[in-house]
């Protein structure tokens, strides 16, 4: 293991006043966000959205890297450069989602155990020739009555560890994302308690694994009530709580925390990261490594053809969440 390298990789994924792009997106969730604005999900349509969102002129000054799902990692651009190759020259660097999503766990309804690693080690081989610096591997911990269960978060645990260690075994700097779902009616309460059992066993296994904690980036959701919660605490609550959270579990080793918006308006989570930094320092850089937050206007300005609205709106939010994780972002 290249400990140097993995450490300055992560610590360039978290350049001051950077954070990552994740365009990821599965074939069937980028379904989804097509529907939204009915758009034909065909690889062309992938291409050229993808295409829009990396040729964004400038972007690069707020953004470190972007995650990319296998077929991007392995596509050209419109203008035939391979998208790898296309953000490598801006500085950008490439990044893939490694693992093959979250399923049913067994003997455990309404929790998911994310697959993929059987035969991860192969696959990484390939993605860092193909030009891959970083890797992502979700983890999904749903809130519920009586969930999540320790079973399904010592599983989930057990392979984002096995994850990360593959990852740096092959020289590529892991995220590992143990995302606590914002989605269900459970107060902020109970959402720092899930998420500290959740970092607790994560950094458990990380230790036991020996994966190098200067060399990965953690992804957590912010400490935040259920979308359907009656009480939605303000922002600073919100603030506060996830930085107490993280601050329990998260040794200052890790370089640095980039989170994912989950859900979040744009705006919260622009707002939320800033007052995080604005509270610092903290003992990690933070920043984001938002999809729907990063791409949610882009999308609907792009509409399939509006290339130029588009990556203004995508440079808008690149540029404000660069402001949050500088703690320079003005509302
Ligand atoms: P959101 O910011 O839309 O939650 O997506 C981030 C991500 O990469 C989820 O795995």
């Amino acid at each position: 293991m290249n400990e140097k390298v993995l450490n300055e990789t992560a610590l360039a994924m978290v350049a001051a006043g950077k954070g990552i792009l994740a365009a990821d997106e599965s074939t069937g969730t980028i379904q989804k966000r097509f529907e939204s604005i009915k758009v034909e999900n065909t690889e062309p349509h992938r291409q050229a959205y993808r295409d829009m969102l990396f040729t964004t002129p400038g972007f690069e000054q707020y953004t470190s890297g972007v995650i990319l799902f296998e077929e991007t990692l392995f596509q050209k651009g419109l203008d035939g450069t391979p998208f790898a190759k296309l953000l490598a020259d801006k500085g950008v660097l490439p990044g893939i989602k490694v693992d093959k999503g979250a399923k049913d766990l067994p003997g455990a309804p309404g929790e998911t155990i994310t697959e993929g690693l059987d035969g991860l080690r192969e696959r990484l081989v390939k993605y860092r020739e193909a030009g891959a610096r970083f890797a992502k591997w979700r983890a999904v911990i749903t809130i519920g009555n009586g969930i999540p269960s320790d079973y399904c978060i010592h599983t989930n645990a057990h392979a984002l560890a096995r994850y990360a260690a593959y990852c740096q075994e092959a020289g590529i700097v892991p995220i590992v994302e143990p995302e606590v779902l914002m989605d269900a009616d459970n107060s902020i309460a109970v959402c720092e308690d899930v998420t500290n059992r959740t970092l607790a066993a994560v950094f458990q296994e990380l230790d036991k694994q020996k994966v190098l904690l200067e060399g990965m980036i953690l992804k957590p959701n912010m400490v935040i009530a259920g979308k359907k919660c009656a009480v939605q605490a303000d922002r600073n609550a919100v603030a506060v709580a996830t930085l107490r959270t993280l601050k329990r579990h998260v040794p200052g080793a890790v370089p640095g925390i980039a989170f994912l918006s989950g859900g979040q308006s744009d705006v919260d989570a622009t707002a939320h990261l800033d007052i995080m930094n604005k509270l610092g320092p903290n003992p990690w850089k933070l920043t984001f490594s938002y999809g729907r937050a990063l791409q949610a206007a882009a999308l609907k300005a792009w509409g399939g053809q509006n290339v130029d609205a588009g990556k203004k709106a995508h440079l808008h939010r690149a540029h404000m969440n660069g402001l949050a994780a500088l703690g320079k972002w003005d509302a």
